[in-house]
């Protein structure tokens, strides 16, 4: 080991919690605390978080990991970041205060906004430069929507005062800071996310700014996925230990997964479902809606590529049917609820609560329960529910098989869902191949520490990661052929119920 201290923190800023843990040098978890956030919904449609609520909370898992270990600062050798991508934040320079709440990625005020932006040429209008099409999803025009909505934003911007960031570049600014603020820094693969960098030359592309009517001034500066960036401020509970690596949350699960070699991919069952392909040093362009991302990029090494398959809604549907209408009182209770019954009863859901993401783009879509019969009960809803993750999984995976040519042998699997057993062997059998599941099942906040023990030698090379990926669980499928495809029908026309409602 190249460091004297013994583990290495990690700080998860995801879309309903904020979690800090701490691994040892095999990857294990050693300490963990999350907290949630508030969800705000201030109109249908609209989605957004008190970023000072988040700041709060990191301090507090920050500080509660460690000591439930009894650990102090000096036995962490590196801090990592990942995060919730894409969820906009614009605050002050001079005073860190946000000047409005968060846009959350989900939220779809921009619709218009993107429509305009699309104008003639259409929604792959910067396809060729950002990998990414006009979608609600993206942060540029959630910026634009910013700067034009709240008073005196675009003077401010434009005479440098304020600050813009995904959360990623909240959390650093926060803990690098002293009362002066931070580093304003982000990661290519957070950059990515923005539709303002380009892909090729991971820098700001000035004629989208300004296109978008984002003045340059606002943007934090682009680094590496894994180098020292700063020190942790003093007044912190990890002050001095240095801030050394940065991935977007998706990102970081595929690092976590060791998928560091091309035609590698991983599906993480969060908010929503995401499945990342490692394409390797060149980006690789989609045809059947999949997005091209930076995967991540270590120090000044070239970066590393991906295709992904974005899917709005999963997890969130399951505390949807939890909050909303009250069909259990803790999300695990589904399992069992779906399994009071034989099979969905021939009821779908398509969840288009955010429009739909990949690989259809339809921001118009809405969601939609069909089939309903007097024979349905709330297990067959549940049921549904869980089979909407899975379907739309293998939506995309067809997409990525078309894209890239490869066919999946397996399917590598980690988040909050993938306890779900009969959810997992539902996917194992919608799509036909194995589902595997790792030992450490939050790789997300590991490669975000994988990332940063890398750069300051904690670990030695991406093979002590490999060496650390092990296998826990393996779903074979078990359904036959007909049955496969008779589900899959019934989804798909399912969809087009979903999308006549656009
Ligand atoms: O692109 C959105 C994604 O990064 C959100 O991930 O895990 O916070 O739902 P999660």
């Amino acid at each position: 080991m190249g460091s004297a201290s013994t583990y290495v923190a990690a700080i998860d800023q995801g879309t309903t919690s904020t979690r800090a843990m701490i691994f040892d040098h095999q990857g294990r978890v050693v300490s963990s605390e999350q907290i949630e956030h508030e969800q705000i919904f201030p109109r249908a449609g609209w989605v957004e978080h008190d970023a000072s609520e988040i700041w709060r909370n990191t301090r507090r898992v920050a500080a509660a990991a460690l000591a439930s270990v009894d650990l102090k600062h000096g036995d962490i050798a590196a801090c990592g970041l990942t995060n919730q991508r894409e969820t906009t934040l614009i605050w002050d320079r001079e005073t860190g205060e946000p000047i409005h709440n968060a846009i959350v990625w989900q939220d779809t005020r921009t619709n218009d906004l993107c429509r305009e932006l699309a104008g003639d040429v259409g929604v792959d209008r910067y396809r060729d430069r950002t990998g990414l099409p006009l979608s609600t999803y993206f942060a540029g025009p959630k910026i634009r929507w910013l700067l034009d909505s709240v008073d005196g934003a675009r003077e401010r911007a434009e005479a440098g005062e304020l600050c813009f960031g995904t959360m990623d570049s909240w959390t650093a600014w926060n803990m690098t800071g002293g009362p002066d603020g931070g580093l304003h820094i982000t990661d290519v693969t957070n950059a990515s996310r923005t539709m303002l960098m380009d892909l090729r030359t991971l820098a700001w592309d000035e004629e989208i700014c300004a296109e978008m009517g984002i003045p340059t001034a606002l943007l934090p500066e682009i680094r590496s996925s894994s180098e020292v960036y700063g020190p942790l401020r003093e007044h912190g509970s990890l002050p001095g230990v240095p801030l050394a690596g940065i991935l977007g949350d998706q990102q970081a699960a595929t690092f976590g997964q060791a998928c560091l070699d091309p035609g590698e991919a991983k599906n993480t069952y969060g908010t929503g479902n995401f499945l990342l392909l490692n394409t390797g040093t060149e980006p690789v362009f989609s045809d059947h809606g999949l997005l091209t991302t930076v995967c991540y990029r270590i120090g000044d090494q070239r970066a590393r590529y991906a295709l992904e398959g974005s899917i709005a809604v999963t997890g969130s549907l399951v505390q949807w049917l939890r909050d909303n209408l009250g069909l259990f009182t803790h999300a695990s209770e589904i399992e069992t609820l779906a399994a009071s019954v034989e099979d969905n009863g021939d009821t779908y859901f398509v969840p288009a609560f955010s429009g739909l993401f990949a690989p259809r783009w339809r921001p118009d879509a809405r969601g939609v329960i069909v089939g309903l019969t007097r024979f349905v009960n709330k297990g067959h809803l549940a049921r549904a529910a869980l089979e909407a993750s899975a379907f739309q999984t293998r939506e995309v995976i067809e997409a990525m098989q078309a894209d890239s040519g490869v066919e999946l042998s397996t399917l590598k699997v980690d988040g909050g869902m993938v306890v779900n057993d009969l959810l997992m062997q539902f996917q194992a059998d919608i799509l036909d191949v194995p589902v595997v599941r790792p030992v450490v099942n939050e790789t997300t906040a590991l490669g975000a520490a994988y990332a940063a023990g890398l750069a300051v030698g904690y670990w030695e090379s991406e093979d002590e990661i490999r060496a650390n990926w092990a296998e826990d669980r393996r779903w074979e499928p078990q359904m036959g052929d007909d049955e496969r495809d008779r589900l899959y029908t019934g989804w798909n026309r399912a969809v087009e119920h979903s999308l006549d409602l656009g």
